[in-house]
């Protein structure tokens, strides 16, 4: 972007709330972002920014290709998609954890045979098993995870946990904590250096309210 209007992108979904409340605590008029029915850019009344909201891999390829100068996205996210940007701040909000999860009362560092685990973040799957050194088979799973190891499927899941509820209620158990995760704000490579002052402004007056 070569103006100095500052544009960001949101995450869609649970983020979305967290990140609008932040920016509402710096005393930000979000309504047009709140009210904006099926418009996809919001511009913010007297700051010179405009606010998107996206699907999570889509905020790092905004914030990658500098059609973006700030990202708020999950650090899954990040830990899966990787890229290049800068991560800024940790927001402390959206918190959760990367676990393996099993069928209650099963085992899964036993035995010889290959396992399988199902999951929709395969990179983090992968990278976690190598570390290890441990060779896993790897199912990409699109919605509930959780289904793979009750249907057969999978000996195991890599999934995010929050309050630990959906495992409980399918008759899951966490075995592993993989990474701890949260929202991260991000920022694009040359913005930093163009947009510094008012990148360095916006960011300041985040950290002061988290
Ligand atoms: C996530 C995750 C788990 C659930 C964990 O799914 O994939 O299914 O939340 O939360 P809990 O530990 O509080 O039960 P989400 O609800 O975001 O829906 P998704 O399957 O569309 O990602």
């Amino acid at each position: 972007m070569q103006n100095r209007t500052i544009r960001i992108a949101l995450t869609k979904g649970r983020l979305e709330k967290k990140a609008t409340e932040l920016f509402g605590k710096i005393g930000w008029d979000m309504s047009p972002l709140t009210d904006r029915g099926r418009q996809l850019i919001a511009r913010i009344p007297g700051r010179d920014v405009e606010i998107v909201v996206a699907k999570p891999p889509d905020v790092l390829t905004f914030v990658e290709h500098g059609v973006c100068d700030i990202g708020i996205v999950g650090k899954d996210t990040i830990m899966e998609e990787g890229g290049e940007y800068f991560e800024v701040l940790d927001l402390g909000v959206g918190k959760c954890r990367f676990s393996l999860a099993v069928k209650k009362g099963e085992e899964f560092y036993g035995g010889y045979g290959i396992k399988t685990v199902a999951t929709k973040y395969p990179n983090v799957t992968r990278n976690h098993f190598e570390s290890k050194g441990m060779d896993v088979d790897i199912v990409k799973i699109e919605g509930s995870v959780e289904l793979a190891p009750l249907l057969g499927l999978a000996d195991g899941i890599v999934d995010l946990v929050e309050t630990g509820s959906t495992l409980l209620e399918n008759g899951l158990g966490e075995i592993e904590k993989i990474a701890e995760i949260s929202a991260r704000l991000i920022v694009n490579t040359v913005s930093m250096k163009l947009k510094k002052q008012r990148l360095d402004e916006i960011i300041g007056r985040i950290e002061e309210n988290l």
